[in-house]
């Protein structure tokens, strides 16, 4: 076993210190010595000591406890060994001892031999143990990078995804974007977890990915579709989802395929593919569904103009011709009144640019 390491003798007594300083010395150890515990601590916080024998009665400042106590507040020293000295040996004294954070209580006068073994298995024990926390901290740290990395490569890969569907797709990137980022200020106010959160803007961007399956001549098509075109076209949302199904189960991908497969469903029953209603449609998608139509309503496109942030809200209330609010999950609808001003935000903060 060792007998190397730096310990700290505190005493009031300068012949106790320097028997113990000589009996330790002799044996290969290095000694600090202090004849208080104010000037112990100013000692130890100087230069860190690998053990501390601290005497218990020292009249005239702090005792052995308090000063335990005092070196156990700074961070630093908070786990270097104490052992106490004292010529009290009842049990009340030791417990004394302990509950001030010291290890270990040897009675004077002490044999040597005890006490030497004593240093010995704390130090080894302090070294084991300062050895185990380096080494989970090093670990820990390791894998913290592994992770960043992970989720790196995971955020690269959903826009990547995201933005192969812009390129079939007249949907400009600034309004995918715009999606991801609405859905998750509207999961968070409904009190969705972190991570929901996160998982929600990278997936409800990824709605359409589904019209990569859609030939040009229907996708670009402009003009109206015939009905057989449009039932090909309807095919996006379950082509969407399998997909995103298809590689991964992760909660991310598989929020992403519920988007997709029901970002057509509408309220009242009368989406598509399933024609499901209310809460049988995915929260997510609801959420989806209606940011989409406010950013629609918002977006420029070659054929209209982009709409101011409050007319935008009036359609999303009372329709036009094209939509009625009877399609959207009111209980969003009305989070949307309640917190004026979300959306519009978002929008202005990531405007369409020149696409
Ligand atoms: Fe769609």
């Amino acid at each position: 076993m060792s007998t190397t390491g730096l310990i700290l003798i505190v005493d009031d007594n300068p012949t106790n210190l320097s028997v113990l300083g000589e009996l330790l010395e002799a044996q290969g150890f290095s000694i600090m010595a202090a004849l208080s515990g104010e000037a112990g601590l100013a000692i130890a916080e100087r230069k860190r000591p690998d053990l501390v024998l601290m005497d218990v009665q020292m009249p005239g400042g702090w005792n052995g406890y308090e000063t335990c106590q005092h070196l156990r507040q700074d961070p630093r020293l908070a786990r270097v060994p104490v052992l106490f000295l004292s010529a009290q040996s009842g049990t009340e004294s030791k417990v004394t001892g302990f509950a001030a954070g010291g290890m270990d209580y040897v009675s004077k006068p002490f044999q040597a031999e005890e006490l030497l073994a004593r240093i010995r298995t704390h130090l080894e024990l302090y070294r084991l143990r300062e050895h185990l926390e380096d080494e989970v901290a090093l670990k820990t740290e390791a894998l913290r990078q592994v992770l960043d990395q992970l989720e790196q490569s995971y955020t690269e890969c959903l826009e990547l995804l995201s933005l192969a569907g812009e390129y079939r797709d007249l949907e400009t990137g600034a309004h995918t974007r715009r999606i991801g980022a609405y859905s998750a200020a509207i999961a968070r106010i409904l009190g969705w977890s972190e991570a929901e959160c996160r998982h929600i803007e990278q997936a409800a961007p990824l709605h359409d990915i589904g019209k990569i399956s859609i030939p040009d001549r229907i996708l670009l098509k402009e003009g109206p579709l015939d009905a057989a075109e449009w039932t090909i076209m309807q095919t996006h949302a379950a082509a969407g989802a399998r997909l995103l199904r298809s590689h991964s189960s992760s909660p991310v991908f598989e929020m992403a395929a519920e988007i997709a497969e029901c970002h057509h469903e509408r309220f009242d029953g009368t989406g598509y593919p399933r024609g499901l209603r209310g809460e049988e449609i995915p929260l997510a998608a609801r959420i989806t569904t209606l940011v989409d139509v406010y950013d629609a309503l918002r977006s420029r496109r070659p054929y209209k103009d982009g709409m101011a942030h409050e007319a935008a809200l009036r359609i999303l209330r009372e329709g036009d011709h094209r939509f009625h609010p009877r399609h959207l999950d009111p209980a969003l609808l009305a989070l949307l009144d309640e917190h004026h001003g979300l959306l519009a935000r978002i929008f202005e903060e990531q405007p369409e640019g020149p696409e």
